[in-house]
């Protein structure tokens, strides 16, 4: 992809990023970054960019059913970019400021574009909002709500039938809106004593540990991650380890473990425990290849507790030879097993994921998830918990392949388990916890 130049403004940047996301789908993340790597922008310019880009994958459907019937032929690739970036800035806009949007927008393709091209432009965003609104107030069918909410039409009939019709358009507008960043804070004196600091640019949450970035202040924290005692997380990624509870002296498995969220949590909740013997605590974390370095990183920076990075395909290779080579233990008094998964209870992070993610997904994850449930089962010692988790909402992921496990594990019983449906404060998630019992 062309760099810019540095007179390139923010129309002429997300235009390229539409264009190239137009031919290449698959790689939101890397358009957004590669874009910026020898920009000499500032940080506000390169947030609007990306913000307006978001936007535009976010409400996708929708402005392609608003303006599909309104032009009589498929609009060049770089007009169609030019109007969904404008129909994406007057989504996210209040409606003083349109006019102003699409002054702006006009005379860019007065620039870019043919005169006819630009006349076009003209009309069609003059249009947008008002049958935007006209939309809003009609949404009778699932194939309406899929369209206005940017879903694909099946998942929109797949949550209407698992969780009704009320939650179903809760959890679509939950998924339009930009997505907050929280950081964790490790429950250390370090840490409270460098909050302190940095407390103007965070709000509090409900959830312990947990603070909001306010909007504009990345710049102002971001090297906060570097320390052992922040980390970006979502609230929802920490039930599971709340509800496995670990203890400080235990040996404890994390499968499917990085880039190590679950680890670091795991050993922050066993560090909250301070008269105990830390030091005395095993934790093994385990994941392929490609994704071992964050991994290592994080692990790297736990430092009262032992911790073993582990590099095992569960699918492929045997988990109890790796353990065996590397003289680690076979049985463990928890396990952790935060399994991939077909994502749908992050979408709204994700605004692109919800466009490639097939029903199909789901199925296999839910069989991939089995297998790596039944190889987690065997490294729990007699009286030791599982913790089963994903970032997924449905039931085939979440509570249908628990209730398998426990039909195919009579040894196992269940202690707690649900599924968090996304909402302003949190992700979905689905979290159940085993016990071993004999
Ligand atoms: C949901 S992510 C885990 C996130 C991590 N637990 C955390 O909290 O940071 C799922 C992980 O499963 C790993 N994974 C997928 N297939 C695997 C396999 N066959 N063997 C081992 N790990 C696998 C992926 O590499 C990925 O890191």
């Amino acid at each position: 992809m062309n760099k810019e130049s540095p007179k390139s403004t923010y129309h002429d940047i997300v235009v390229k990023m539409l264009e190239e996301y137009d031919t290449n789908p698959a790689k939101a993340d890397e358009i957004m970054s590669e874009q910026f790597i020898f920009t000499d922008k500032n940080r506000t310019f390169r947030r609007v960019c990306q913000f307006i880009f978001l936007t535009v994958l976010r409400n996708k459907l929708l402005i392609d059913h608003i303006l599909r019937p309104m032009s009589a032929k498929k609009p060049s690739a770089k007009l169609n970019a030019i109007l969904c970036a404008a129909c994406a800035e007057v989504i996210e806009n209040k409606e003083d400021k349109h006019p102003k949007i699409v002054h702006d927008w006009v005379n860019y393709a007065k620039k870019s574009c043919s005169v006819g091209e630009s006349r076009f432009v003209n009309a069609l965003l003059r249009k947008f909002y008002v049958e935007k609104d006209k939309f809003a107030k009609n949404l009778k069918t699932d194939d309406d709500l899929a369209a206005f909410y940017s879903h694909p039409a099946w998942i929109v009939k797949k949550w209407i039938s698992q969780f009704g019709r009320e939650k179903t358009i809760e959890i679509l507008k939950n998924n339009q809106l930009p997505s907050d960043v929280f950081f964790r804070v490790s429950p250390t004196a370090e840490a409270k004593d460098i909050l302190k600091n940095y407390e103007q640019f965070f709000a509090p949450t409900e959830f312990q540990n947990f603070y909001k970035l306010k909007t504009g202040h990345w710049s102002d924290v971001s090297h906060l991650l570097e320390t052992p005692w922040f980390y970006i997380q979502d609230p929802s990624t920490f039930e599971g380890p709340k509800m496995l509870s670990p203890t400080p002296g235990q040996k404890i498995l994390d499968l499917c473990a990085s880039p190590g969220g679950k680890s670091r949590a795991i050993a922050d909740i066993v560090l909250e425990n301070p008269n105990a013997p830390q030091s005395e605590t095993i934790l093994v974390s385990v994941d392929t290849g490609r994704r071992m370095k964050n991994l290592k990183d994080n692990l790297s920076k736990l430092k009262s507790i032992k911790s073993f990075p582990i590099e095992c395909d569960l699918l492929k290779e045997d988990l109890s030879e790796k353990l065996k080579t590397s003289e680690l233990p076979l049985e463990y008094d928890c396990a952790y097993l935060d399994a991939p998964c077909s994502n749908t209870g992050v979408l709204r992070r994700r605004p692109d994921a919800r466009y490639r993610i097939t029903e199909s997904d789901i199925f296999e994850c839910a069989k991939i998830q089995s297998e790596m449930l039944s190889i987690a089962a065997k490294h729990i010692k007699p009286g030791g918990r599982l913790l089963y988790s994903t970032c997924s909402i449905e039931d085939e992921e979440d509570k249908l392949n628990a209730e398998a496990f426990l039909k195919n594990h009579p040894n196992f019983k269940l202690i707690d388990g649900k599924t968090l449906i996304p909402s302003t404060d949190n992700d979905g998630a689905g979290t159940y916890l085993f016990e071993r019992t004999k």
